[in-house]
């Protein structure tokens, strides 16, 4: 999703610089003398807390025996990222902000540029020292990347950084629904990790190419550490002693819950069931809620967790939760909507948990993966998002989905009884009660702010652009496009994700989908006088600009990750910032007011994630055969944007530009 890397980006410490407060209590257990066995190896700025053993294998009758290794064997096949021609990015940057500004401010960013770029200017020698860091690295990007569009930012994670995904409605109802729901779900997810830990998982491809497998690793077991500055993400996962634990909160209570039997098989769904029938019994009351404190910007939770590490049952609690697998919030119900507006207030409840009295407190906004599960039927996700992007983790979503819909048998266990599932507890000294009035008036106005419109566009899916020989993400992006251009009467710089695992440790690029066909486009959609074949005609230029843009993003050839790298590169000599980083152009380009992503899924899962500027939309999509389904975020303070009026325009793009399609086919064929 979004680049919240704004154009005057500063770097603070290093991730790996820990400060007192930074530092996990298991760092000093890291022995980097070790041969290494397999996934360190591959280099990642994520840590991998205590590199060992590879934890026990849970085989399963339906799963494939272990292989080992498999992991590092597929990654050594991937390419490096490259670093592409310095003159081919600053041509390609000139061409992108064209649509953006008027004509004057082109012509003094274009002398700008052609000074950057001079023969021995500074672009020269920055992109020379670019060229040796790629040498040095697996992935010259990858560090940098975790840094400065993750650890660095001090913004609350929720809505500026952590997505939700919404699963269709469930159709069970009330606690005990809830409650054995949720035992399905945590089985499904732990017969997902199967294989990752037997390292059995299918190679994504994307086209022909296999793709990194490196962020599939990471969506279990992990968790973001606050630190003031800048955060670290940690994964547990190869511990020598690998986390056999998950945290489910309840009425904001934390519960170590271990989900593996002495033998190492998972709980089987009639165990967990009854073990979260034990924490439901355990949580009458709403407990004061510290975990509204991850809600906060991250300096604040940063200075509240210092505190509360200070006190030994405090540590070992956060450090529990810490290290769990994963979490799930059994969350109280909240009033009913309509069936029209549910499937957006199950988003907003995913993304920010409804506020300080309604669920917010009921999560640990650090971790990696937090399902919802809510008393109506609802479930969703929040993850945070520094591990990974949403393709593997709607990968493991399609998994759990398809689990909870049709379980295998279960295996039968003999009746023994299970350890009592372990509550957490937290002294709460006044300082921190202090800290969590705080973010609780912080997260209510956020929860205020956000607002959110899910919409399933039913008059067609995939299959007509595909049926005009159109690739349907192109076909979408124009139509985003055309959407805001008819709302606003002009262009703004436009996100889309692009995926860069076709390279060892990849992220993602920028694809600027506002070129100068869309715009041409887009401006002809409002002319009344000019006919369908020309409008279909432009239609079809702006089409072929957003793909040639894509697959040079995907293969690595995008401008944006590598003016960033030119840019850092600056900063890390204590040079000064080039001019062109300066230039107010610059910061317009960088300031994305659409902010999007496509995160396909097989079963109808929506993501959706806040806007990246104050006066933006963050516009996730799953497009589907017959359908697409869209989340559109906007902020409610900003007069600019409405996400149910851009929801609109982004419908009639869509039947608009289909419409003259089939006007200029019929008008081609009558010749
Ligand atoms: N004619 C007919 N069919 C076409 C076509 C054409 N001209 N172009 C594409 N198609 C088909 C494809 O074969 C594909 O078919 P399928 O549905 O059977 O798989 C389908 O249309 C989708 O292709 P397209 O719409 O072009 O999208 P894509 O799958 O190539 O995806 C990106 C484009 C940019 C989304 C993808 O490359 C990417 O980078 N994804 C990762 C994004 C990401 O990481 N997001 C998460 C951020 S948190």
């Amino acid at each position: 999703m979004g680049c919240r890397v704004s154009s005057c980006l500063k770097r603070g410490d290093s991730a790996n610089n820990d400060s007192e407060l930074t530092k996990p209590d298991n760092v000093g257990q890291v022995d980097t003398n070790r041969t290494i066995p397999v996934r360190s190896r591959v280099k990642s700025q994520i840590r991998q807390v205590v590199n060992g053993s590879l934890g026990p294998w849970k085989s399963m009758p339906n799963h494939l025996p272990p292989a080992p290794n498999r992991f590092l064997r597929h990654q050594e096949t991937l390419p490096n990222l490259p670093v592409p021609p310095l003159q081919q990015t600053l041509q390609k940057y000139l061409q992108a902000i064209q649509p953006l500004v008027d004509e004057n401010q082109f012509k003094a960013t274009e002398s700008i540029v052609q000074e950057f770029g001079r023969k021995g200017g500074s672009g020269e020698k920055l992109q020379e020292k670019l060229e040796h860091r790629a040498k040095k690295f697996e992935n010259w990007l990858s560090d940098w990347w975790l840094d400065a569009a993750y650890l660095d930012f001090r913004t609350p994670v929720v809505v500026n950084v952590s997505p939700s995904v919404t699963f269709p409605r469930d159709e069970f109802r009330g606690h005990k629904g809830q409650v054995e729901h949720a035992a399905k779900l945590i089985s499904g997810v732990l017969d997902y990790k199967i294989d990752i830990d037997n390292e059995t998982l299918a190679v994504e491809k994307l086209g022909n190419h296999p793709l990194c497998m490196d962020q599939y690793y990471k969506i279990l077991s992990s968790c973001r550490i606050p630190g003031i500055k800048s955060d670290l993400v940690e994964n547990y996962a190869r511990s020598w002693l690998p986390p056999q634990h998950i945290v489910v909160a309840k009425n904001n209570h934390f519960f170590k819950l271990s989900v593996y039997n002495s033998d190492g098989s998972p709980l089987t769904i009639d165990q967990l069931e009854e073990q979260l029938n034990t924490i439901v019994a355990a949580a009458l009351k709403k407990d004061i809620g510290v975990g509204i404190l991850t809600s906060d910007g991250r300096n604040n939770w940063a200075k509240a967790s210092k505190i509360l590490l200070k006190d030994s049952t405090n540590k070992h609690s956060i450090r529990t939760i810490q290290r769990s697998i994963f979490m799930v919030c059994l969350d109280e119900a909240v009033p009913a909507v309509t069936e029209e507006k549910w499937t957006t207030d199950m988003a907003l409840r995913a993304l920010h948990g409804g506020g300080s009295e309604i669920n917010s407190a009921n999560r640990w906004f650090d971790k990696t993966l937090q399902f919802v599960i809510c008393p109506d039927g609802g479930v969703g996700l929040t993850y945070e998002h520094s591990p990974a992007e949403g393709p593997p983790i709607m990968a493991l979503l399609d998994h759990v989905h398809k689990y909870c819909k049709d379980p295998p048998e279960q295996p039968k266990m003999p009746l023994l009884a299970l350890a009592r599932p372990m509550k957490l507890e937290f002294n709460v000294s006044s300082d921190v009660k202090r800290s969590i009035d705080t973010a609780s008036e912080n997260i209510d106005a956020v929860v205020r702010d956000v607002q959110m419109n899910c919409i399933k566009f039913a008059d067609f899916g995939k299959n007509f652009p595909k049926s005009c020989k159109i690739s349907p993400d192109a076909f979408i992006q124009v139509a985003l496009q055309l959407a805001y251009m008819k709302m606003y009467h002009q262009t703004c710089a436009t996100y889309e994700s692009a995926s860069l695992r076709r390279f060892r440790l990849g992220r993602t690029d920028t694809i600027r989908s506002c070129t100068n066909a869309s715009k041409a486009f887009s401006e002809a959609m409002l002319n009344d006088n000019m006919n369908s074949t020309k409008k279909s005609e432009l239609l079809r230029e702006a089409i072929a600009s957003h793909r040639k843009y894509t697959s040079d993003a995907i293969a690595g050839e995008a401008i944006d990750r590598h003016l960033l790298g030119l840019k850092l590169t600056a900063i890390e000599a204590k040079e000064n910032v080039p001019e062109i980083f300066m230039d107010p152009t610059y910061e317009t380009a960088m300031h994305y007011k659409l902010s999007t992503s496509q995160v396909p899924c097989k079963a109808d899962l929506c993501m959706g994630f806040g806007p990246v500027v104050p006066n933006g939309y963050g516009v996730c999509y799953n497009p589907k055969e017959e359908y697409f389904l869209f989340s559109i975020s906007a902020y409610n303070s900003s007069p600019e944007t409405d996400a149910y009026k851009f929801g609109d325009q982004l419908s009639e793009a869509l039947n608009d530009m289909k419409k003259v399609l089939q006007e200029a086919d019929a008008l081609s064929s009558k010749l």
